[in-house]
């Protein structure tokens, strides 16, 4: 019997500290009103100076593990998508895997920055098909103020920190549930519109995000719609069947422009940006928490997911819960 992957629960974590967008104003040559306006954020959770990247995962994997009624010898793979490592090695997927006393098992980091949810959920799924693994931690992580340069108006404003977690199962085929396909796209030709202006191996730091807004703002509708429709394609479904969008969370109105173009109501829509500002990796499975746990979304929902990122990379995966 062949076998596939299920979604079988969320976590998420948010820090404590909230940062609204007056708070922004008292930092640089900004408002409210542009804010709110050019993106949809009010506000953003900015993690504490003493708090890492893995300390938010290790909050959002223990309640995806809590609202599955699993424990850490249940899992057998731990992947972090993130961009913020608490250092530049080991994994921060090694920190967790220790710290919530998961046993020996694979775990490792992956970057795609705001694709590296849908990538790392892409590749659990296939170690998943490949017989790899059972059950695994898919975790995306930012502490995204840490590469923030705060006297930058057209991105400071942008960015927030924050975690979320799915636990992924494997189970047979012939049950109609489960990640139903992915699809993972990059184009380095495209990578000057979206970097950090430093690295371990040239400049020796992390650097700073540097963002050509406007460029990325028109790449991102056409590729993201795209990767939703090749998802359609390949499960011969139209945007009728879908139950739930669930965006990469960067900016209300590329969320809208997006669902637009596919002709898909607002109303199918999953939206947090408001709260949390672009928690890169982290903003689709806090999305998604969020909705699972008031439950909008439902089981035996189609549920697709969607993102783009620096790279650029963008990809989509489709999952019937
Ligand atoms: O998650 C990874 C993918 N990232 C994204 O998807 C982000 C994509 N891009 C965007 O979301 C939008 O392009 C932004 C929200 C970043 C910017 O919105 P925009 O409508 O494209 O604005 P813009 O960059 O064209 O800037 C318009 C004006 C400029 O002034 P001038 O040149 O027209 O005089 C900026 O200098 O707004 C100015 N501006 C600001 N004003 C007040 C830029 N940042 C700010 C600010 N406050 N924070």
């Amino acid at each position: 019997m062949a076998i596939c992957s299920r979604i079988i629960s969320t976590g998420s974590y948010l820090p404590k500290r909230i940062m609204t967008n007056f708070d922004m104003e008292k930092i640089v040559d900004t408002s409210d009103e542009w804010i709110f306006q050019r993106s949809g954020i009010k506000q953003r959770h900015i993690a504490a100076k003493n708090q890492s990247t893995s300390d938010m995962a290790v909050i959002a994997a223990r309640n995806a593990m809590e609202q599955a009624n699993i424990s850490p010898k249940d899992i057998d793979g731990i992947i972090v998508a993130t961009t913020t490592p608490d250092q530049t090695f080991p994994s921060v997927a090694v920190k967790v895997q220790s710290t919530i006393g998961v046993p020996v098992g694979v775990a490792f980091d992956i970057q795609a920055v705001c694709t590296g949810f849908i990538y790392a959920l892409s590749i659990a799924d296939n170690f998943i098909k490949a017989g790899q693994l059972k059950r695994a931690l898919i975790i995306g992580a930012e502490k995204m103020s840490s590469i923030l340069n705060w006297e930058d108006r057209t991105t400071c404003v942008l960015f927030g920190d924050g975690a979320g977690a799915v636990v992924l199962e494997a189970q047979e085929n012939n049950s109609n549930s489960g990640i139903l396909s992915t699809h993972l796209y990059a184009d380095g030709g495209l990578r000057d519109i979206l970097y950090t202006d430093g690295g371990v191996s040239t400049t020796g730091d992390s650097g700073h995000i540097v963002m050509h807004g406007r460029e990325v703002f028109k790449h991102a509708v056409n590729l993201m719609a795209g990767a939703v429709n090749a998802a359609l394609e390949e499960n011969k479904l139209r945007v009728e069947n879908i139950d739930w969008l669930v965006p990469h969370q960067a900016n209300i109105r590329i969320i809208e422009a997006t669902a637009k173009k596919l002709s898909l109501p607002m109303e199918n829509v999953i939206v947090t940006v408001q709260d949390h500002g672009n928690t890169s990796a982290a903003s689709i499975p806090l999305a998604f928490d969020k909705a699972i746990r008031s439950g909008r979304i439902k089981k035996g929902d189609l549920v697709l997911f969607e993102a783009l990122g620096g790279g650029l990379t963008w990809g989509s995966a489709l999952a019937r819960m």
